[in-house]
């Protein structure tokens, strides 16, 4: 391993974008192999086993491909796998993300917030562990999002569509203070959900935090590289159009 290998981000598809152009500002003089597994997307509705086996293959393919870190920008992913992932490669840094629920209650104490996620992050023990730190200091909601992740996948994050699937999901719920994006695909909803739920509900998410916790375990390790920086994109499904809609998303952050 050494400083000029690549740092791999992976999601089950374009929402991994969210996070890697938090990275790419963080660390702007790294080399970074982005790569969405959108063949299989979405991974939040299949079973904790089968999510393991798809982010286990995606990890296998990536460290053939020389990288010093792997950054799942994935909380369903990081629930199903981050042990196993570890478990299977104890020299790499590996990063996982999970919902940003500490710094909306650190944020709004007492306060009403929703955790939007999928529903295997939801269901799943490394989240009701969280919830667990959390439930006694604010009022936590948990939202479960069926079909927004494929509106994103297919380029309508801004849309009618999208409009109406908030609009009635969020019937559901009380005005809250603060919603959790805790899936990588939500913040490119993040105008439609601020029209929907109104701009002073403050939306969430560990982008940031997840960059810099990289920049961190790459500076312990002496890893940090300077010069130009780099970024490719993959995705399994070889479909320009997936390929075309990463770039756009990544742009327009
Ligand atoms: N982007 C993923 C997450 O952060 C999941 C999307 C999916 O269901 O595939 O949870």
């Amino acid at each position: 391993m050494n400083k000029n290998d690549l740092i791999a981000v992976f999601d089950s598809g374009v929402g991994g974008i969210s996070v890697l152009r938090h990275l790419v500002r963080v660390l702007p003089e790294e080399r970074f192999l982005y790569f969405g597994d959108s063949a299989n997307a979405p991974y939040g509705t299949k079973s904790k086993e089968t999510v393991k086996e798809l982010t286990l293959a995606a990890a296998e393919n990536l460290c053939f491909r020389g990288i010093k870190a792997l950054v799942v920008a994935c909380n369903t992913a990081t629930s199903a796998a981050i042990n196993d992932l570890r478990a299977a490669y104890p020299d790499l840094i590996v990063i996982g993300i999970e919902p940003a629920l500490k710094l909306a209650a650190d944020t709004f104490p007492g306060g009403k917030i929703g955790v939007m996620a999928t529903p295997m992050t939801l269901r799943e023990e490394k989240f009701a562990k969280l919830m667990d730190r959390f439930d006694e200091s604010c009022d936590i909601f948990k939202i479960p999002a069926p079909g927004l992740v494929e509106l994103i996948e297919g380029g309508r994050a801004d849309s009618p569509e999208t409009e109406a699937l908030l609009s009635r999901l969020f019937e559901n719920y009380p005005k809250l203070d603060a919603l959790v994006l805790g899936c990588t695909h939500y913040p490119f909803a993040g105008k439609v959900l601020s029209r929907v739920l109104g701009e002073d509900v403050a939306l969430l998410d560990g982008g940031d935090g997840t960059a810099r916790e990289t920049k961190r375990r790459l500076e312990a390790a002496g890893l940090l590289r300077t010069g130009e920086g780099q970024v490719m994109i993959e995705n399994s499904a070889n479909s320009p159009e997936l390929l075309a809609l990463s770039m756009q998303l990544l742009e327009e952050m």
